[in-house]
């Protein structure tokens, strides 16, 4: 790979049990398509020199590999195997990623982010003027920092713990979180924190700056069978 390399690393290893369903939620269909095949369509559509390595359980390779097959689906994709979390999943993908390129990390159950913030923080990482950029939405919710506590009957209760929130520092991060790949590798030879909840995390505490752009309400991450609902009929209303 060239010096100035784009990589994006489409991150589908979860099991997605929250979905309640036995498929992995990356590869339930939206409109036609698999989710993580739709996510990964922006990407390469958005950016179409982009090398794609997709991480997956590493009982579903060949199931994905078939299905990209099978499917005419034939955007090269580097396979890697998941780890135990998400941490252990972006470290097995990042032992493919050379020095010198700029590396998107993205959720693979993220479809609906637009091809404009794609070139819009690859061209935002081109200038060099930042090592790390992260998408984040401002809060629109009024937030609450509540304990869980035990009632009389020892009934699960929530208390006020008194601290109030200024939402108007709040702000939700989302993916794709890009970096240079020589940071983010290095980041991510730290030992494993259960305080890491996203890429920028990982960096921040290897002390790499962080800047910050300003996200999309669509790039919700795929939870709950109703987020699933509201991705299908937001596909279906823009016809994508
Ligand atoms: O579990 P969560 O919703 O936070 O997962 C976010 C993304 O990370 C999902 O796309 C999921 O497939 C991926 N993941 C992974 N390896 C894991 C756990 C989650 O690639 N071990």
């Amino acid at each position: 790979m060239n010096v100035g390399d784009k990589i994006l690393i489409v991150m589908a290893a979860g099991s997605g049990s929250r979905m309640g369903s036995s498929t992995p939620k990356q590869f339930l269909d939206l409109g036609g398509k698999p989710i993580l095949r739709r996510t990964i369509e922006t990407f390469v559509s958005a950016v179409p020199e982009i090398r794609v390595i997709t991480v997956l359980p590493r009982e579903h390779i060949s199931f994905w590999r078939e299905y990209c097959l099978s499917s005419d689906f034939l955007c090269p994709q580097l396979l890697v195997a998941g780890g135990f979390t998400r941490f252990h999943s972006v470290r097995n993908a990042l032992e493919k990623v050379p020095d010198g390129a700029v590396v998107a990390i993205h959720d693979g159950v993220r479809p609906l982010l637009s091809q404009e913030l794609v070139r819009n923080m690859f061209s935002k990482m081109s200038t060099g003027k930042c090592r790390a950029l992260i998408p984040v939405l401002p809060s629109v919710d009024t937030l609450k920092l509540l304990d869980k506590a035990k009632g009389d009957l020892g009934e699960d209760i929530l208390k006020s713990s008194g601290e109030e929130i200024d939402r108007s520092r709040v702000y939700c991060a989302q993916t794709p979180q890009m970096f240079r790949s020589e940071d983010i590798k290095a980041a991510y030879s730290q030992a494993f924190d259960t305080s890491f909840t996203d890429d920028a995390s990982v960096a921040a505490r290897k002390g790499i700056p962080l800047s910050y752009c300003l996200g999309e309400r669509y790039n919700f991450k795929l939870t709950s069978p109703e987020d699933l609902a509201l991705a299908r009929m937001i596909i279906s209303s823009s016809r994508r």
